[in-house]
């Protein structure tokens, strides 16, 4: 089955009592047990739950893995997979990553004994050069936040096999239909099913993807000893949104890409950061990477004060002011004191993402 055949019918049988053609949301806290001591489909909704396992299953095909897990967040999915991590053992991440999994990995691993550093996973030759023996984990964003950079998955992968590390992959802006890193060697992948995979701005959602079965074992024995569980209602939210997910992400990127070159013909627009325009850095890795566009994310930099950049989002008729990557609606922000507000402000230099009080900088997402 093609993929979108997969979206709506894998995890998608009808109610066997009733015939309903989609099934129920299923709110059981325990189930009755057969024998006291015998094997059960189900025993408790913390271990596993009829509707989680729904969405578990479509997530697990749409990105060719073993086994999904769904988390109550995207940074219950992510702290799921750092679990893996033992104190003294080093986890290597982008440097242009999202602004929460910066905060857990510097502010909450590293008080655990994870030593933690990140490096510009678009350059391939400097992930090499930053892996110690004591490395266990790279964390990449395949397109980056709020920068958009571009990261060499398949690359990335070379490594990780070479120097014997998991690779993980947030692919939360990607999503599976633009890029599928498993396919391109990567060990486990994971997204905040809060953003496309939801679609509707109306939950939180996390789900992590493990390309072997002992892994996605592992990681499910972690989760189900910790409790971050996606609910029922969230499982049955993302099995509707996975739904008309390529529909959505196709339009979307089409639209982005439009505004992203739009933007650029503007005089007060300084610069535009969008992996399909010819003159963003990661363009040629992005056309090879990434199937059917280039992503529903826009940032770009404004030629003007910190006065006229908070104009700009403050004064948007159609996109509103408010974090997260838009859905069907779309939305506008300024990354250094919202999205990326956790990064330390040197560490925020340092990638990039100007101060409010320096320059004006924001990003965009777009439906
Ligand atoms: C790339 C990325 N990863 C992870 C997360 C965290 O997801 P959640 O907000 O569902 O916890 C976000 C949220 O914005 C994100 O953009």
């Amino acid at each position: 089955m093609e993929f979108r055949t997969r979206a709506i019918h894998v995890g998608q049988e009808p109610d066997p009592t009733s015939g309903a053609v989609v099934p129920p949301v299923q709110l059981a806290s325990t189930f009755v047990l057969p024998t006291a001591d015998g094997p059960a489909d189900y025993d408790y909704a913390r271990t596993g739950s009829p509707t989680r396992h729904a969405f578990e299953a479509v997530l697990a095909s749409l990105d060719g893995g073993q086994r999904a897990i769904a988390y109550a967040s995207g940074m219950a999915a992510t702290h799921g997979v750092t679990m893996l991590l033992k104190p003294g053992d080093h986890l290597l991440t982008g440097t242009d990553i999202y602004g929460g999994s910066w905060r857990l990995f510097n502010n909450v691993l590293a008080e655990q004994g994870i030593s933690v550093s990140a490096v510009d996973t678009t350059d391939l030759e400097a992930i090499r050069k930053a892996v110690r023996p004591e490395t266990r984990m790279l964390w990449i964003e395949p397109i980056g936040n709020p920068l958009l950079s571009v990261t060499d998955v398949a690359g990335c992968a070379a490594i990780a096999r070479e120097a014997d590390l998991l690779l993980v992959a947030d692919n939360t802006l990607a999503t599976p239909v633009l890029c599928r890193p498993l396919e391109l060697g990567a060990d486990i992948v994971m997204h905040s099913a809060t953003k496309y995979i939801g679609g509707h701005s109306d939950l939180l959602g996390g789900v992590v993807v493990a390309r072997d079965a002992e892994m996605g074992q592992r990681l499910h024995w972690l989760q189900n000893a910790t409790g971050g569980v996606m609910g029922p209602l969230e499982s049955f939210l993302c099995c509707r949104g996975v739904k008309t997910l390529e529909l959505r992400v196709l339009a979307q990127s089409a639209t982005a890409s439009r505004l992203a070159s739009w933007l650029q013909e503007q005089p007060q627009v300084r610069r535009v950061h969008y992996p399909g325009l010819a003159s963003h850095p990661g363009y040629e890795t992005a056309a090879r990477q990434f199937q059917g566009g280039f992503g529903g994310m826009v940032s770009f930099e404004i030629d003007g004060d910190v006065a006229a950049a908070q104009r700009v989002v403050e004064s948007t008729k159609l996109f509103q002011l408010a974090v997260s990557l838009g859905a069907v609606e779309s939305l506008i922000e300024l990354p250094a004191v919202m999205s990326h507000g956790s990064y330390a402000p040197e560490a925020r230099r340092a990638v990039g993402i100007s101060e409010i009080s320096d320059q004006s900088e924001f990003s965009k997402s777009s439906d």
